[in-house]
């Protein structure tokens, strides 16, 4: 049975099979983003700690790796169904750390046991194809290449806020399903759910040491951890800022960096409105925009461009806006003042440069009430910058040239919807589209779990995606039997 892991108010670390207090006893405050109440301490590691953890983690993957693809699978679907056992626990937790309403909660958490679960099943799937046993003949007939994928080491996952449990999850299980250690490095604000997770997975029977955590402030141990000599791959998600400043650091340490989007919605003239304007609303503002895959910006064709306002109009009113403490809400408050601030500066900003906003702009502490804005042009910040928070920008295009053009202009390329009955002209449009995934008439998203999820640009390197993400953490050997 799950234990919490709450003692003394104290959020022990887990390092080396052992809950560990501080050893400095230097502890972060982890506050409720709702009330501000204190929720928990986790441990503000030092440089020695880390140290510590990264040695554990060196020592203890050279016996996971010998362990069989069957263990390590088995090992997966105990943590699966013990996760969904305990599917309460993380969603009282996540409410009040990341302020997400229970029912996005509750999805994160089932979502992610079936993740693992995937995870268990595709890596025995490919233990009978490509990851041990492959061989060919090359050069002459007497010689033979023996193929075998083997872990890279140590792997540092380090998770963003917004999913603190899936896109934790989703870097610890196919890493440790290939036979590799993890650290996991969570984010602060979403710290104790990732502590929950990795006691998920020692129950489940993961060996002392192969998955421990470093908790901390990334701003003061984050450079250190990620240029440390222990560490072999660096799994990222979070800001294109945070990524741009890791690979700097990282020196030859091979990464995976999911990052920042500005994903449009791209609308023709003969677009269905009523499912368009649904899907555009529920993609821009579920958790308030803060998700990597929210609909960030409308291109629409001059022709249906007011048709379609009216329609968002319309649907931006039956967005729910509230505390989740209370019910679920689509708009909660923001993770905190910094990111309201910076969504109110865009708004004023396109204001200021002469856009009109249609509906919202109100803002009570961290809480800003679904926001459209029209008239929205290339000068203003809304157009380009992520706001990570609930306002939807309308730029109005001549035609879907003119809207790949400027889908392009964006440094960033994670995702765009296309919304047309037209599927040639659809096919034309995502073939022009410089994003990793391309949504024909449906929003933006990274679900289902098992497809291979990328950006381009500064949206990200590398594909995560179950099997994609075992193969990046892995590598080819090749034995040559010479006859
Ligand atoms: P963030 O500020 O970049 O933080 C992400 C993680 O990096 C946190 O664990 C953070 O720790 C850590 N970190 C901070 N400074 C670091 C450093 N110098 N070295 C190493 N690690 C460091 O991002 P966020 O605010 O949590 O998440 C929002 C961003 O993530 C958005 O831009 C969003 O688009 C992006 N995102 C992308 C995807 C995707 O799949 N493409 C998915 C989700 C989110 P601390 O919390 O301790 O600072
Ligand atoms: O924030 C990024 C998440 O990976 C988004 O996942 O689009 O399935 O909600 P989602």
């Amino acid at each position: 049975m799950f234990q919490n892991i709450k003692e003394n108010d104290k959020y022990k670390n887990l390092v080396n099979g052992k809950w560990i207090n501080s050893e400095n006893n230097e502890y972060i405050e982890i506050k409720s983003v709702l009330d501000g109440s204190t929720i928990g301490f986790v441990p503000a590691m030092s440089q020695k700690e880390v140290d510590f953890v990264l040695e554990n983690a060196k020592d203890a993957q050279k016996k996971w790796r010998e362990t069989s693809i069957d263990e390590r699978a088995n090992i997966l679907y105990k943590a699966a169904s013990i996760l969904e056992k305990n599917v309460g626990v993380f969603v009282e937790s996540m409410i009040h750390e990341i302020g997400k309403d229970r029912k996005s909660c509750k999805s994160e958490v089932l979502r992610t046991a079936d993740f693992i679960r995937y995870t268990a099943d595709t890596v025995r799937t490919l233990e009978n194809t490509c990851l041990t046993g492959d061989g060919f003949y090359g050069g002459s007939v007497k010689k033979t290449g023996i193929i075998k994928r083997e872990p890279l080491g140590v792997v540092l996952a380090i998770s963003p806020f917004n999913y603190p449990v899936n896109l934790s999850a989703s870097k610890i299980a196919p890493a440790i399903a290939i036979g590799n250690s993890v650290v996991l490095k969570p984010s602060t604000q979403g710290s104790i759910c990732g502590l929950h997770l990795v006691r998920v997975f020692e129950e489940a029977g993961v060996p002392t040491g192969v998955i421990q955590t470093v908790t901390g402030k990334g701003s003061e141990i984050g450079d250190y951890i990620v240029s440390h000599k222990n560490i072999d791959f660096i799994n990222f998600t979070g800001s294109t800022d945070i990524g741009k400043r890791i690979t700097s650091k990282a020196n030859m340490i091979p990464v995976i960096l999911e990052l920042g989007g500005k994903d449009a919605g791209i609308v023709l003239e003969d677009a269905d409105l009523d499912h368009t304007a649904s899907q555009i609303i529920s993609g821009a503002f579920s958790y308030s925009g803060q998700r990597c895959t929210a609909i960030k910006r409308v291109l629409v064709e001059e022709k249906v461009h007011d048709a379609l306002v009216d329609k968002l109009l319309e649907k931006i009113k039956t967005v729910t806006v509230g505390n989740p403490i209370n019910d679920n809400f689509d708009v909660v408050p923001l993770i905190n003042e910094k990111s309201a601030d910076f969504v109110m500066h865009l708004i004023n900003d396109a204001k200021d440069k002469g856009a009109t906003v249609l509906y919202g702009d109100k803002r009570e502490g961290n809480l800003i009430y679904p926001t459209l804005v029209k008239d929205v042009t290339l000068d203003m910040e809304l157009a380009w910058e992520e706001p990570f928070g609930p306002v939807l920008p309308v730029i109005k295009v001549k035609d879907y040239k003119e809207a790949i053009d400027i889908a392009n202009q964006s440094e960033y390329g994670l995702q765009s919807s296309v919304f047309t009955k037209d599927m040639d002209k659809a096919f034309y449009i995502a073939d022009k589209l410089e994003v990793g995934t391309v949504q024909i008439n449906n929003k933006t998203e990274r679900g289902p779990d098992s497809f291979p999820f990328l950006g381009v640009k500064a949206s990200g390197i590398g594909v995560q995606g179950v099997k994609y993400s075992i193969e990046a953490m892995s590598r080819p050997k090749i034995t040559v039997i010479n006859l």
